[in-house]
């Protein structure tokens, strides 16, 4: 089954072209086509993602990048050119009424190219910021429409469950499989807009347990970042300015919101305020004091996470430990919840995301979409081969930049 998936949740554009086959038990999948388009350079004046300009860029980027990705998977057949009578336009205009300009790049695209050899549309339908979700959710719905191809909606959480059980099995990077998921699995989703513990006792079936009372996690990165003059997105930047001196020479202690709370919930917002106020405190924030606090701030972070994680996993005797979003990208969360769950839970095991898939893509869209739908695969096709992921979406990234 091939599987075109749009993610446009926060201020990642991405389409991905999957071929999956193997059904719900012996899942793969292999990588077609993968152009994405990261806005975050944009953002950065901001110091964190505005919606309006998420919405405007995603519009102008759509479906270049589909194009792209339709080209990389060798299923961009030109047809001669019909702009002019491109069946039901006053349809696609109206549809495209909120989304200016990408009705005309959208008639553009079908009309000059044949209907591929595809057989489902997939779509981050939630959650997300509104404005940014409508333009792949519309896009996604005008391309079922147009090649008469079911839509599957995806959650966008639930992908990232997904990302973090793919495995890479190609030296190219391009073909993948699942990690058989043991249940009960415990999920940590760690994003810029969530922060939530998740009980699944089967696919497809979750339980929140915990989820955050106020900022989610990578929002605190991103707010202590700019607090501290680094930009957007703050996580990596802290991460690299707390790398930057040795690990338990901070002169300043944050507090460790809700680490002893009986609950699984998660509090942010105090952190972020306890690091604004020690700022305050210094009558001059010297290089070293901005990278002893980034230090303070990603330890405290981190081993509240961990340890509600690790006691999530405790009362539900989780087998798996599987952890998603943005947030998993974090170096020291990868270290600590390793060497912690290894001591603890020496039983349960622990899957992060290779770091290209813990951030926002439309791979692991494809991927639970393919869950969903529950098809059969083994269609038997020649798939082009391509370099390797990192390298498709540069190309992507290239042709959008120079457009
Ligand atoms: O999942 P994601 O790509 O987008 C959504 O929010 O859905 O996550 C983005 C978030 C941002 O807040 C960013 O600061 C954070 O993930 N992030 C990190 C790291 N890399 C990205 N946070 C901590 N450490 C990192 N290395
Ligand atoms: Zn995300």
């Amino acid at each position: 089954m091939r599987i075109l998936s749009i993610e446009t949740s926060c201020d990642e554009t991405a389409v991905a072209i999957v071929e999956a086959r193997g059904g719900t038990r012996r899942p793969s999948f292999q990588i077609m086509g993968d152009a994405l388009y990261s806005q975050a350079n944009l953002h950065a004046q901001y110091g964190g993602v505005y919606p309006n300009l998420a919405k405007r860029e995603h519009g102008k980027n759509i479906i270049p990048l589909t194009r792209i990705a339709l080209e990389q998977a060798g299923l961009a057949h030109e047809r001669a050119r019909e702009v002019k009578n491109v069946p039901e336009a006053d349809w696609y205009t109206s549809h495209f009424d909120r989304e200016p300009g990408v009705a005309e790049h959208f008639m553009d695209l079908i009309s000059t190219i044949k209907k591929p050899k595809i057989d489902a549309i997939a779509v981050t339908s939630g959650p997300g910021l509104e404005p940014a979700l409508w333009v792949g959710i519309n896009v996604a719905k005008a391309l079922a429409h147009a090649w008469d191809l079911p839509l599957v909606p995806v959650n966008h959480m639930e992908g990232h469950l997904f990302a973090a059980l793919l495995q890479v099995v190609s030296k190219n990077g391009m073909s993948l499989t699942l990690t058989p998921p043991r249940f009960p699995l415990v999920g940590l989703l760690v994003s810029g807009g969530h922060t939530e513990l998740v009980l699944a006792k089967s696919w497809m079936q979750y339980e929140l347990l915990g989820a955050t009372r106020d900022d989610a996690a990578g929002e605190a990165f991103d707010k202590v970042a700019r607090i501290l003059g680094l930009p957007y997105p703050g996580g990596p930047a802290i991460s690299r300015l707390a790398a930057s001196i040795p690990d338990g020479s901070s002169r300043f202690a944050l507090p460790r919101p809700m680490l002893n709370s009986k609950d699984l919930d998660f509090s942010f917002s105090g952190l972020k305020t306890a690091v604004l106020y020690t700022v305050r405190g210094q009558k001059r924030l010297s290089d070293k004091m901005k990278a002893e606090i980034a230090n303070e701030f990603e330890n405290a972070a981190v081993e509240v996470l961990v340890s509600k994680t690790l006691r999530a996993a405790e009362m539900h005797d989780a087998h798996m430990i599987v952890v998603g979003g943005g947030v998993s990208a974090n170096d020291r969360l990868r270290k600590k919840l390793t060497s912690t769950v290894k001591e603890k839970l020496p039983h349960t095991t622990l899957h992060i995301p290779r770091a290209v898939l813990s951030t926002d893509n439309a791979i692991m869209i494809a991927a639970a979409a393919y869950f969903r739908t529950n098809a059969k695969g083994g269609q038997n096709t020649t798939i082009r081969t391509a370099t390797n992921m990192e390298a498709l979406r540069a190309e992507g990234t290239m042709r959008i930049a120079n457009n």
